[in-house]
């Protein structure tokens, strides 16, 4: 977000997309590399003093946040072109401030890797959410099972890991399985001497990611993408390439625009191994696509006709909660009652009330929204809250009749690399309000 300094004030000065609805979707969309891949990625490049390249990365407000830290942490980092990054962590700081971390929540990922190569990490515990609580007591009970002694003071989580050794642990809390969580243990781990065996590790497919590129720098991992992972210690990691998968939940979002404005898309870098869920969805929801390869999924929504579904969001491979509100937003669209209960983050529902003042029938009943379809939706300003519930807003104009403008789109700009611009090359009428809001 730009910022310009007026006096001694700051104004914030955010972007705003105006989107003309009714329009179907019809082309070709790329789907970047995966955010929540590439962010603890960038964490652990400072497992090595040696150069790490980073291939496929999307182009995200969020990936400069987490390259500013890891170079505002003594790192060297250069973006030679675009979607590469290469990083050389050889003298770093094992204190990450509140300034730096404040920006981004998966800045928490630092305290594996700054734990494993310096043996002692200073970082601040990031902020509230608005999609709820956010605690950190897994990562904790992660790095203490490792030996490693830590306390939280003046709002840093303080680890010293002079005594980090594998160790047998439990990674699960009252809402399954930790992502972040499972990436800090894992990086510290690496770098543990023993061996480490984490059940009920996160089994998303970023982690898996993150474990390959882990083993391209020298670790011993086994059981990515599983919930046991095991991993043995090594002295020390070199450096590696890899490049970042496809973002599974971009590719998600797409589906639900392309369904939402009775379109035809084909979505390259659409796996179906990791968006079964998804389709699940789409199949009860009588919406007919097509797996074309094993990289791009094609969807024609020109005849469908939507039937409700009633979804519960889990841990992968659960339906993801990073795409319920888009779901929310697309069965609008259908024909009769829908039941979307958030079971990862029971207070993610700010896109509930934005989608009703455009007409949506839709309620929240605890951690579930009720939408009663099909509603013709009218173009409105709505409010951008936090990422899936800016997409679902994107979802919900593109069906809607009329003009809607979406304020703070910085959210957006977070997530999804070139989101006006892909829906552009789709026949969208987008056009995105520079410093307009
Ligand atoms: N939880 C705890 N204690 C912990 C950690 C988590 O109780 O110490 C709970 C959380 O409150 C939540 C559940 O466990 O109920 C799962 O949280 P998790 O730790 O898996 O979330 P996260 O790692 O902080 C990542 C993604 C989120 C995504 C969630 C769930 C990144 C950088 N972020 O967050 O992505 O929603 O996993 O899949 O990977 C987004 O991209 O929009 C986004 C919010």
């Amino acid at each position: 977000m730009p910022t310009c300094k007026f006096f001694k004030w700051k104004i914030y000065i955010m972007d705003s997309l105006l989107i003309k609805g009714g329009v179907r979707l019809d082309g070709e969309v790329n789907v970047s590399g995966a955010k929540n891949a590439c962010l603890p990625m960038f964490a652990a490049t400072l497992l090595t003093d040696e150069k790490c390249v980073l291939k496929n990365v999307p182009n995200l407000s969020d990936v400069r946040f987490m390259a500013d830290i890891v170079k505002a942490l003594g790192a060297e980092v250069s973006n030679p072109v675009e979607g590469v990054w290469e990083i050389q962590a050889k003298n770093i700081s094992h204190i990450a401030p509140y300034e730096l971390v404040r920006k981004m929540r998966a800045s928490i990922c630092l305290i594996g890797p700054l734990s494993a190569r310096l043996h002692k990490a200073e970082v601040s515990l990031p902020g509230g959410c608005v999609i709820g609580a956010r605690p950190v007591d897994l990562h904790i009970k992660g790095m203490k099972a490792l030996n490693c002694q830590v306390e939280i003071e003046r709002g840093y989580i303080c680890i010293d890991a002079r005594r980090m050794r594998g160790a047998q642990m439990y990674l699960g809390g009252r809402f399954g399985s930790t992502v972040t969580g499972t990436a800090n243990v894992l990086m510290a781990a690496v770098l543990a001497p023993g061996t480490t065996v984490i059940e009920n590790a996160a089994c998303e497919p970023e982690i898996a990611d993150l474990c390959k590129m882990l083993v391209g720098m020298g670790a011993l991992i086994e059981g990515a993408g599983s919930p046991t992972l095991t991993i043995t210690g090594v002295p020390r990691l070199g450096g590696t390439q890899h490049s970042v998968l496809p973002d599974r939940i971009e590719a998600g979002t797409w589906l639900a625009a392309a369904a939402a404005s009775k379109g035809k898309v084909l979505v390259n870098g659409a796996q179906k191994k990791y968006l079964s869920s998804f389709l699940d969805i789409l199949e009860r929801a009588e919406c007919p696509y097509e797996v074309r390869s094993q990289d791009s999924i094609y969807i024609d929504a020109t005849n469908v006709k939507l039937k409700p579904v009633e979804a519960v969001t889990l841990p992968y491979p659960g339906l993801p909660t990073d795409l319920q509100a888009q779901i929310c937003a697309l069965m609008t669209q259908a024909d009769g009652i829908s039941i979307i209960t958030e079971r990862i983050y029971p207070e993610r529902f700010m896109h509930v009330p934005e989608l009703a003042r455009m007409g949506a029938n839709i309620s929240r009943e605890g951690p579930s929204a009720i939408i009663s379809g099909k509603t013709k939706l009218s173009g409105a300003p709505v409010m951008a809250s936090d990422l899936r519930a800016s997409a679902a807003l994107v979802i919900a104009a593109l069906a809607a009749k009329g003009e809607t403008h979406i304020h703070r789109i910085y959210h957006l700009d977070r997530g999804y690399d070139s989101i006006d611009k892909k829906l552009q090359l789709l026949g969208a009428k987008i056009e995105r309000l520079k410093n307009s809001d």
